[in-house]
């Protein structure tokens, strides 16, 4: 079979990559990991939850790294690159950040030492920082959580100030991406996403590399390459990179039909090739690659499921051959 990150990499690309998640059966799964640790297949891997806040700062200062340490291991080991995911999100706080009695100076600090802590710590182990996720909802408004509720818009440029103060104070080259849904196609999501960056880049002391389109898709609908590439093109206008950073592609009822396999590899080439007809869309990752371990499972997402590149039993679906077509441009 054709070797993705190989192939990527033989293209100009930094990556393919996946993320994966160290809490769960996954780091005891033998054969899944023989094939997350073959560099040829995969050369970055995204923490699925590790380092998300409530992993880290579970109490006000006191950090705990060894979850994340874990993946940055793995990583070190089999010659992979690791986007760090995420530093402020309103999704996976511990409850002394929701429930805390801030005020804008408070919530503000708790930020910049939650930010530069972890950037600090983790230090040139992280290739990428996810800043800021999800700060916009599917209008384009901004997301409400506590962050927006006390300090305001300004928390997304600032978070950007303080994860650049973090890297300059490293010394360290080590890039700074928002992250979100839903802005991978011209729409007024798209839009509000682009002000966000040029709010950032016109924040004094703020710094942004790129953008990640985290691309979750569905045999019902996914953008088309055309519309995600014009997406791409409206950021790297800006001066940002883009990385596909979260694909996947569920079926609507498992097991996925014939005709669902086909849309589904239609939808990996086509999001595959978007990239690989962007200069400046530099990585791409898959949102786990074992249909066993995706966050899609059918008994949450009301009967969706095998979203990813590989069945449970980790044979191939059809869309592993599309990717590595897109990436050789076949
Ligand atoms: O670790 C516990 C386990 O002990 C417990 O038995 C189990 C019971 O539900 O829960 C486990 O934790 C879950 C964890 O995933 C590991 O499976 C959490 O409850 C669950 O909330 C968590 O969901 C993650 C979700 O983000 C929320 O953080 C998903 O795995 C992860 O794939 C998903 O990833 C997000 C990206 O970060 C941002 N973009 C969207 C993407 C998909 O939602």
């Amino acid at each position: 079979a054709p070797y993705l990150n190989n192939l990527a990499q033989a293209a100009g690309k930094l990556w393919f990559g996946t993320a994966m998640d160290t809490t769960t059966a996954e780091p005891d799964d033998v054969d899944y990991m023989t094939v997350f640790n073959d560099t040829n297949i995969f050369g970055q891997v995204t923490p699925g939850n590790t380092m998300k806040w409530e992993f880290t700062e579970p109490t006000q200062n006191v950090f705990t790294f060894s979850e994340g340490e874990e993946t940055i291991a793995l990583a070190e080991a089999t010659g992979k690159k690791v986007r760090c995911h995420n530093l402020v999100w309103s999704s996976e706080l511990p409850s002394w950040v929701t429930d805390g009695s801030w005020t804008n100076e408070t919530l503000l600090a708790a930020m910049e030492t939650h930010i530069k802590t972890e950037i600090e710590y983790y230090g040139s182990g992280c290739w990428s920082w996810d800043v800021v996720n999800e700060a916009l909802d599917s209008d384009g408004g901004l997301t409400s959580n506590v962050f927006s509720e006390i300090i305001g818009s300004a928390y997304v440029p600032l978070a950007f100030q303080y994860a650049y103060e973090a890297v300059q104070s490293l010394g360290e080259d080590i890039k700074l991406f928002y992250n979100d849904y839903s802005i991978e196609w011209a729409g007024t999501k798209n839009a509000a996403a682009i002000a966000l960056v040029k709010e950032i880049q016109g924040w004094d002391g703020a710094h942004i590399d790129g953008i990640g389109f985290e691309s979750h898709y569905s045999v019902s609908w996914g953008a088309s390459q055309a519309q995600q590439e014009e997406a791409m093109a409206s950021f790297t206008a800006l001066g940002l990179q883009v990385h596909i950073t979260e694909l996947d592609v569920p079926c609507t009822a498992v097991p996925c039909t014939t005709d669902a396999l086909t849309i589904q590899a239609q939808i990996y080439y086509d999001t595959i090739s978007a990239c690989m007809n962007t200069e400046d869309c530099t990585g791409m990752t898959v949102w786990d690659f074992d249909d066993k371990y995706s966050w899609i499972q059918p008994a949450d997402y009301d009967g969706e499921g095998d979203p990813d590149l590989y069945y449970s039993d980790l044979t191939r679906h059809p869309a592993y051959t599309a990717v590595a077509e897109a990436i050789q441009g076949l």
